[in-house]
């Protein structure tokens, strides 16, 4: 009975759910929908990372399509046994879906807020504001809704005459009339955990679709003569669900131009075409840097200030210090570049890759696994790979580390002040000592000690060098 006044009001102890065990099959897909990439990171971790900031006590995600591949994302997103995962087997609607994790939630007495694993650009202060108005009114669950111009395809909130909620009708199961409506469920709500499973297990899926609706809950628990409350909230795009590529794409332009907009605003940062313009919302990019058309910075990457990233370059997960210049068409991948350092044209650095300040790294050179010294350059057509190369080196046209004998990669350490001649082979394991120099075309096979010339293939020692006169 209803008798019983709500003196303490709902739970204030928050479970969140998040309904992620659907296929999506407007996506047309055989990922799941919510592994699917918006700004280089599944859907579903833009969601995991919202509901985590709101503190919850427990975080439970329903999976069921790719349950593996959608566990081990929110994993990488949370970290391990961050969330209970509870399998729905076979996907029989939303209802079913909350179904499942009753045993999880069964007494748990708390605030549960479900969102859905689909609607990812959803912020922290809405649902913030959501909860506590749900807890200010005692309500026994508050949805969240949004008003569309659009509502075609959403489940729409029907009011009665004093305007209050009295049920929530899906677009396949709407009357004429009711698809007027533009006010939609946004599919994120509170409930008092209690009264959501007892309603739950009174949804029957006698529907258009066959299926288990939780949107049936909320005019069930009005039956009932519980409060049932609506949160109107004014951002539409901020809680609408990605559903098809056309919406992933637009959802995908949107933080993009997002995140142009506040490095030119705040970051005082030049873009010489916004519009084609690729910066993930997690990237910073300081002050003067000036960034051409076609570049892509993704990831956590943080770019200096005064640098220049040129045409076509895709910089990901990397650190760029002050003044760097990324020549036309250059991939960086989770590599390091300190101050004053160039790179490019097509040049491409990854797996930890790291130039020390003024390094130059130039046309068609692969600098893999490799640290490159204060001041030493590689212009030309090289390969770098498990190297560690000392200060004020240069290193020839053509050079190649040979870094693999077909099972172990092999380190090669160069000094200081050293010349690599042109199409040297490096054998690895090898060694060439400060200011030694090799010939064009050597084949160094032996380590080479300090201040020596070699030559020859395979290499030869041909004279002792002067110290100091390299
Ligand atoms: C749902 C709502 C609709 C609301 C819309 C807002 C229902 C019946 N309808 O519709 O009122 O306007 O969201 O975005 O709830 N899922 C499961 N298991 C299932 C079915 C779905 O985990 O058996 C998950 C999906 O993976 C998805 C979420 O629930 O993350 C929503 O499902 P979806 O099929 O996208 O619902 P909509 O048709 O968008
Ligand atoms: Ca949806």
């Amino acid at each position: 009975m209803t008798g019983q006044p709500t003196q303490t009001g709902p739970p204030t102890t928050l479970d969140i759910l998040i309904l992620a065990a659907g296929l999506g099959t407007r996506m047309k897909s055989r990922v799941a929908k919510v592994l699917h990439k918006l700004q280089g990171r599944p859907i579903i971790a833009h969601v995991c990372r919202i509901a985590t900031l709101l503190e919850p006590r427990g975080t439970y995600v329903i999976v069921g399509h790719q349950a593996d591949r959608v566990r081990a994302a929110v994993e990488k997103e949370l970290g391990n046994g961050q969330a209970t995962f509870v399998n729905q087997t076979e996907q029989r609607g939303t209802g079913d879906a909350v179904m499942t994790a009753r045993e999880a939630l069964a007494g748990a007495k708390s605030t549960v807020l479900i969102l859905s694993g689909d609607v990812p650009l959803v912020r922290f202060e809405t649902l913030r504001a959501l909860i506590e108005e749900h807890l200010a009114n005692q309500a026994s669950c508050t949805i969240l809704s949004v008003r569309l111009e659009n509502p075609t395809g959403y489940g729409r909130i029907v009011r009665d005459e004093s305007a209050n909620f009295l049920k929530i009708v899906e677009q396949k199961d709407a009357t004429e009339d009711e698809r007027q409506i533009r006010e939609i469920n946004a599919g994120i709500y509170c409930f008092d955990s209690e009264k959501l499973f007892s309603a739950l297990e009174r949804v029957r899926p006698n529907n258009s679709q066959g299926e288990y609706y939780l949107t049936d809950v909320p005019g069930i628990l009005r039956d009932d003569g519980e409060q049932v409350t609506l949160y109107q909230h004014h951002d539409a795009r901020e809680v609408s669900g990605v559903n098809t590529r056309a919406e992933l794409a637009e959802f995908e332009n949107l933080l993009r131009r997002n995140a142009v907009r506040r490095l030119m605003s705040d970051g005082g940062v030049t873009f010489i075409d916004p519009s084609h313009s690729y910066i993930s919302s997690e990237a910073q990019v300081g002050r003067d840097s000036i960034i051409h058309p076609d570049v892509h910075i993704e990831g956590k990457s943080v770019i200096g200030e005064g640098c220049e990233i040129q045409q076509g370059s895709r910089i990901t997960d990397s650190r760029l210090g002050n003044r760097v210049t990324i020549k036309d068409h250059c991939v960086i991948v989770d590599s390091e570049i300190a101050d004053d350092c160039a790179v490019g044209p097509f040049a491409h650095l990854r797996m930890n890759a790291r130039m020390e300040e003024r390094a130059v790294v130039g046309n068609f050179v692969e600098v893999k696994k490799s640290q490159i010294g204060r001041g030493t350059k590689s212009m030309h057509l090289t390969y770098l790979g498990d190297a560690t190369i000392g200060e004020d080196t240069n290193i020839g046209a053509g050079t190649v580390t040979c870094n693999y004998d077909g099972k172990d990669k092999h380190p090669t350490v160069i000094g200081s002040h050293v010349r690599i001649g042109s199409d040297t082979m490096l054998v690895a394991p090898v060694q060439v000592g400060d200011g030694s120099v090799t010939a064009a075309g050597s084949v160094v096979t032996e380590d080479v000690p300090p201040h020596t010339l070699v030559a020859g293939v395979p290499a030869k020692v041909k004279k002792k060098l002067n110290e100091g006169k390299t």
